[in-house]
């Protein structure tokens, strides 16, 4: 059964046979949502390529890109004012100094205006609301100190670190060069702030442990991930910036590395599984996605390999580079603890990936659309679900690598580093908002700066630290916020990525109702 229908437009996204598509009442609504919300990503995919590829890059290839741009302009002020940041580590012995040169106050961007930033950003007011009506006080912040591994406090454009406690790996040292970079990128532009950050893999305020009438209120606490049951505000992992001890290198390089990487093969020449590499024991879904597996009894399409990161480790990771993963037509993606950093590597590589229900949110993912940008799997039924997919896939070809397709673009788009970096900035500008009082720096915090972090670093970390240095600041402004949700958008967002799911879960089970005939 080939797969004719081209594109969006006539893109049905039906069940494995026609007449048995759509028995249901209540599917004109769905095709109607479906159709709906194609056409509004086809525009915002159209809008979003006319302005994404001169912002890929820009971060790294900044250099470049000056040179290109500057004779067209006249830049005769701004010229004066361009600054090259290096890392300029001191003799060893004697102690690192953070440079204190860089002009903070009278940079300016080549623009006045900017574009609108992706609608993931519109989830920003959303995780502050808790604080918006009663501002935070510094003995709110304080009250997250037991939940936190680090305070990180912006005064006049420097960062000033307090550690509480050691987290596992370089987990916090990599997230505090990323806010480091972002104070280079747009200098002199993040606001003062005071933070407490959790390093842990699951959410640590718990909605439950402030209800009632003699609570306190929750404290803020900035987290790489949350779920409907917790408060933690969402914030970019430390992969963008690098994760040594596994060899990942920053998102920008990852993210161009799979983009070869994906060339190799051809969709149509892929393995036409669905494929996961991971750790299985994290996690109870893990453990039920290695059941599936191939075996004498059973194929269920699923190929699982086991990551044993000590082995890779010793082998120099030769054999279990992200970028020689994009080789079977279907990769599957199952949390860990919590949330997982391979998410963003998985859906670069233009395979349909088949996400398995997921009960943590990061920073974009509540912005992924079920059958545009994945195919939704039961965690209850992974087997089934999965072999039910594949097949669907593999009569569909056109349809499934057009949601191959779509998950890859809004990984290189929407996650375009420069998107990563406005998000932060919005996300601390806002946040900055509501705060009650003029942060100052703890007694106990010290300085932070790329040299006291890199120069005393060497090896890998050194490596990743300097991949991803921001090289020079931005001279674009970062993206505009779009205006908040209301609760009538959320709600019909859910309910609009709740019927799909429900939909593809029928015909599933139709599927399976006809198997058993
Ligand atoms: C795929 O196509 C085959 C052959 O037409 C058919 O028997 C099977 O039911 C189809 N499966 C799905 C899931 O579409
Ligand atoms: C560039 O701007 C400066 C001052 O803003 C002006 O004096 C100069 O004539 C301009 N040069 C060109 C080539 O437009
Ligand atoms: C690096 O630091 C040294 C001493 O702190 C200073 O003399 C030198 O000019 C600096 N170099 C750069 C490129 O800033
Ligand atoms: C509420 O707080 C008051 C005063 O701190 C205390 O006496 C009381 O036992 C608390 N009530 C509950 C239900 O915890
Ligand atoms: C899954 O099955 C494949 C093919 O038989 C095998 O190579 C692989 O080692 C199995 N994975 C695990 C984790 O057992």
């Amino acid at each position: 059964m080939a797969e004719h229908s081209k594109g969006f437009r006539g893109f049905r996204p039906c069940g494995y046979r026609i007449s048995a598509c759509f028995p249901n009442v209540g599917l004109g609504r769905f095709k109607g949502l479906v159709s709906t919300t194609f056409i509004f990503f086809t525009i915002i995919l159209i809008a979003a390529l006319v302005n994404i590829w001169t912002d890929i890059n820009v971060i790294q290839d900044y250099s470049i890109f000056q040179l290109i741009s500057a004779p067209s302009r006249n830049n005769t002020k701004r010229h004066h004012e361009r600054i090259e940041f290096s890392l300029n580590c001191s003799e060893p012995g004697s102690p690192q100094k953070c440079l204190e040169t860089y002009p903070t106050s009278s940079f300016e961007p080549d623009e006045s205006s900017s574009k609108t930033c992706p609608d993931y950003f519109r989830w920003i007011q959303e995780d502050l609301k808790q604080w918006k009506s009663s501002g935070i006080t510094e003995e709110m912040i304080e009250r997250g100190k037991p939940f936190a591994h680090f305070r990180l406090v912006v005064v006049e454009g420097k960062a000033y670190v307090e550690k509480y406690r050691k987290p596992y790996q370089t987990r916090d040292v990599f997230t505090i060069w990323g806010i480091l970079q972002l104070l280079r990128l747009y200098l002199g532009k993040v606001p003062d702030l005071d933070l407490m950050f959790n390093c842990e893999d699951k959410p640590v305020i718990l909605k439950r442990d402030y209800q009632g009438p003699n609570v306190t209120s929750p404290p803020p606490v900035f987290h790489y991930c949350a779920d409907k049951d917790s408060l933690d505000i969402v914030f970019p992992d430390w992969t963008f910036w690098g994760w040594a001890e596994v060899n990942i290198m920053p998102w920008e390089n990852m993210l161009s590395a799979i983009k070869k990487g994906r060339q190799r093969t051809k969709w149509e020449d892929r393995v036409p599984y669905a494929y996961w590499r991971g750790n299985p024991s994290l996690s109870v879904g893990r453990k039920e996605l290695l059941k599936c597996n191939l075996s004498n009894n059973h194929d269920w399409n699923v190929r699982i390999y086991r990551q044993d990161w000590r082995k890779q480790s010793k082998e120099g990771f030769k054999n279990s580079k992200l970028e020689d993963q994009c080789t079977h037509r279907y990769k599957i993606y199952i949390e860990g603890r919590a949330w997982s950093v391979s998410e963003k590597y998985i859906l670069a590589c233009d395979s349909m990936t088949l996400v398995v229900k997921p009960k943590y949110y990061d920073f974009f993912s509540r912005s992924m659309v079920p059958l545009h940008h994945y195919w939704p799997i039961r965690s209850n039924s992974i087997c089934k679900d999965v072999k039910f997919a594949v097949e669907w896939g593999n009569n569909h070809t056109e349809k499934a690598r057009a949601i191959g397709k779509a998950g890859s673009k809004l990984m290189e788009e929407f996650l375009a580093m420069k998107n990563v970096y406005d998000y932060m900035f919005h996300l601390l500008k806002e946040y900055a908002k509501i705060l009650k009082y003029k942060p100052k720096i703890p007694p106990n915090a010290k300085l932070v700066c790329e040299e006291t972090m890199a120069c005393s670093e060497e090896g890998l970390v050194k490596k990743l630290m300097e991949q991803s240095m921001v090289k020079s600041p931005s001279h674009k402004l970062p993206c505009s916020l779009p205006p908040q949700y209301e609760p009538h958008h959320i709600q019909s967002l859910l309910a609009t990525n709740e019927d799909i799911t429900r939909q593809v879960e029928t015909w599933g089970d139709e599927y399976w109702r006809q198997q058993r005939k």
